[in-house]
C-alpha cells in the first residue's frame, strides 16, 4: 500500500471571521450575533455598551494581520484555508438592498493574498453569526424572510468572487441549531423544538437556494454543507442501546440527509408527528430543498455514546454536546473524549449513506498553554492527536472513501466558540493574547508547526503509523 496521500488531497487549516478577524466595527461592520454574546455561543446574550469588552472585538486581529498569518500557513505548505465570510461586515443590518463596498473589498485582499501563495480558499457563508440587526427586526430565521436576505448575501459574494472561489460551504455545523438555537438560528435559547425546526427548515431551504445560486453563477465551483460529526456508539450491545444510537445519530445526520437527498426523511417525519410538530412551508420548497450538495464536509474532534437507559443518560451526560462519556476513551482538558478510529468509522458511513466527497474541514486539539524558558511550546500531545487522526484519513482512504482534504481547526490560536476562550488553543502557531485581552498579539510557531510543515511536504509520509 502506498504511503502518501493522493496528490491532489488539499493540505490546510481553518478559520471563522468571528473567532479570527477582530476589526468588529471597522469599513462598517455592523454588530452580529457573535458581538452580542461575550462569552461565546453558549453564554448570555450582552448589550453593547461604550467601553465594554468582548475579547472577539480584536480577536487575533486577523483583520489586519492576515498577510504574516498566511505567510506562515504557506511556509507549512497549505494548499489549502477555510475560511468564513462575516456576513454583517456585507450587509451591516442584514436587510440592505446595496452590499457593503468596503466589506467586499476587504476579502478581495484576502483572496488575494490567499492565491499568491497558492492556497485555494474554502468559504463558508454562514459560520457561527449573522447580523444582529436580523434577530432583532425579524426574530431570526423564524421570519421567512431570511431567506430572501440569505439568497441576496450568497448571490453578491458568488458574483463578486466568482474567479477567486470556487470551494463554497453554507451553514457551519448546521446541525448545532439543536444546541445553540442563537447562534445557529437567531432564535431564543428556549424556544419550543416547533420554533427551532421551522428556522432550521428555513435555512435548509436557504441552503438549496445558495446550492442553486452557486451552480448558476460559478459553474467551475463546489459547494457543500458543513455538519458537527457527532458520531455516537451505543453505551453496550443491548439492542435497545443500538437503536438508541440509531435515532441519536439521526438528530444529526438528518442535516445532511435533506441536504445530500433534497428531501425530508420518514424517521423525521414520525418525529414531527409524535411531538406535534407542524411545519409552515411553501409549495416552493420543494424545488429549493431539491438543489443537492455537491459534497459534504464535516467537523470532527471526539466521539461518544447513547443509551436507551434515560436515568444513566442524566448521569453520566458531559461535555457540550450531552454525550454519554466511552469509557474506553481518554479526553481532553476540555472532557472532549479522543477518538482517532472514530474518524475512520464516521467516514466509511459518511461515504456508504451518500456517496459524495467528503471533506474534513475541522479537526484539532485545544489545550492550555504557555512558552517555556526558551520561548518554545513542545506540544507533543497536539502532534500526537493529529498524526492519530491522519492516520485514520488516509486508513478511510484506503477504504476507498473519496475525502478531498483536511483543513485542521486553528492553525493559528484563536478565540475558542463554546465559551470565547482565548486560553483555549489549538494553533500550531501560538499567539501572545489572553482572556484579559493583554499580550502583543505576536506570532510564534509551536513545535507541531515543523511537523505539520514535514507532513505536507511529504503527502503523509512521514506521519507515525
Ligand atoms: C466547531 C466550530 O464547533 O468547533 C468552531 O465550528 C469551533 O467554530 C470549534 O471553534 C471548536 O470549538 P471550541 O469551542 O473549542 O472553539
Amino acid at each position: 500500500m502506498k504511503s502518501e496521500f493522493p496528490q491532489e488531497f488539499l493540505w490546510g487549516g481553518a478559520l471563522a471571521a468571528n473567532q479570527a478577524e477582530g476589526a468588529y466595527r471597522e469599513d462598517g461592520k455592523g454588530l452580529s450575533t457573535s458581538d452580542m454574546l461575550p462569552q461565546g455561543i453558549f453564554g448570555p446574550v450582552v448589550a453593547r455598551q461604550p467601553g465594554d469588552f468582548n475579547i472577539k472585538d480584536i480577536a487575533i486581529d486577523f483583520y489586519h494581520r492576515y498577510p504574516e498569518d498566511i505567510s506562515l500557513f504557506a511556509e507549512m505548505g497549505f494548499t489549502c484555508l477555510r475560511v468564513s465570510i462575516a456576513w454583517a461586515r456585507l450587509f451591516p443590518q442584514g436587510d440592505e438592498q446595496q452590499p457593503n463596498e468596503a466589506g467586499l473589498a476587504w476579502y478581495d485582499k484576502l483572496f488575494d493574498e490567499l492565491a499568491r501563495h497558492h492556497i485555494q480558499p474554502l468559504v463558508t457563508l454562514s459560520h457561527y453569526e449573522m447580523p444582529w440587526g436580523l434577530v432583532q427586526n425579524y426574530g431570526g430565521w423564524a421570519n421567512r424572510q431570511l431567506i430572501t436576505f440569505f439568497e441576496r448575501y450568497a448571490r453578491t459574494v458568488f458574483t463578486r468572487y466568482r474567479d477567486k472561489v470556487k470551494l463554497w460551504l453554507t451553514f457551519n455545523e448546521i446541525n448545532m441549531s439543536l444546541h445553540a438555537p442563537l447562534t445557529g438560528v437567531g432564535i431564543r435559547g428556549d424556544a419550543s423544538q416547533t420554533e427551532i425546526y421551522q428556522a432550521i427548515h428555513h435555512q435548509l431551504v436557504a441552503s438549496g437556494l445558495a446550492v442553486k445560486a452557486c451552480h448558476e453563477l460559478i459553474p467551475d465551483a463546489r459547494i457543500g454543507n458543513m455538519l458537527l460529526g457527532g458520531l455516537l456508539y451505543p453505551l453496550t450491545c443491548k439492542p435497545d442501546d443500538v437503536f438508541a444510537a440509531l435515532q441519536e445519530n439521526r438528530r444529526w445526520l438528518f442535516f445532511g440527509d435533506v441536504q445530500c437527498r433534497g428531501r425530508y426523511p420518514g424517521y423525521i417525519k414520525r418525529y414531527f408527528r409524535e411531538q406535534n410538530i407542524t411545519l409552515r412551508t411553501e409549495p416552493t420548497d420543494v424545488e429549493a430543498l431539491s438543489h443537492t450538495v455537491d459534497f459534504v464536509s464535516f467537523s470532527y474532534y471526539m466521539s461518544g455514546c447513547a443509551t436507551a437507559d434515560a436515568s444513566q443518560a442524566e448521569k453520566l451526560r458531559g461535555n457540550i454536546l450531552d454525550m454519554v462519556p466511552n469509557p474506553y476513551l481518554d479526553s481532553s482538558e476540555w472532557g472532549w473524549q479522543i477518538d482517532p478510529v472514530g474518524l475512520r468509522t464516521l467516514l466509511n458511513i459518511l461515504w456508504d449513506r451518500y456517496q459524495k466527497p467528503l471533506f474534513i474541514v475541522e479537526n484539532g486539539l485545544g489545550a492550555r498553554e504557555k512558552p517555556d524558558a526558551d520561548g518554545q511550546i513542545n506540544d507533543d500531545y497536539r502532534i500526537r492527536y493529529v498524526n492519530d487522526h491522519l492516520v485514520q484519513v488516509w486508513e478511510a482512504l484506503n477504504d476507498g472513501v473519496e475525502i478531498m482534504g483536511y483543513t485542521y481547526w486553528g492553525p493559528v490560536d484563536l478565540v475558542s466558540a463554546s465559551k470565547a476562550e482565548m486560553e483555549k488553543r489549538y494553533g500550531f502557531i501560538y499567539v501572545d493574547r489572553h482572556q484579559d485581552g493583554s499580550g502583543t498579539l505576536k506570532r510564534s510557531r509551536k513545535k507541531s508547526f515543523y511537523w505539520y510543515r514535514d507532513v505536507i511536504n511529504s503527502r503523509g509520509a512521514t506521519l507515525s503509523r
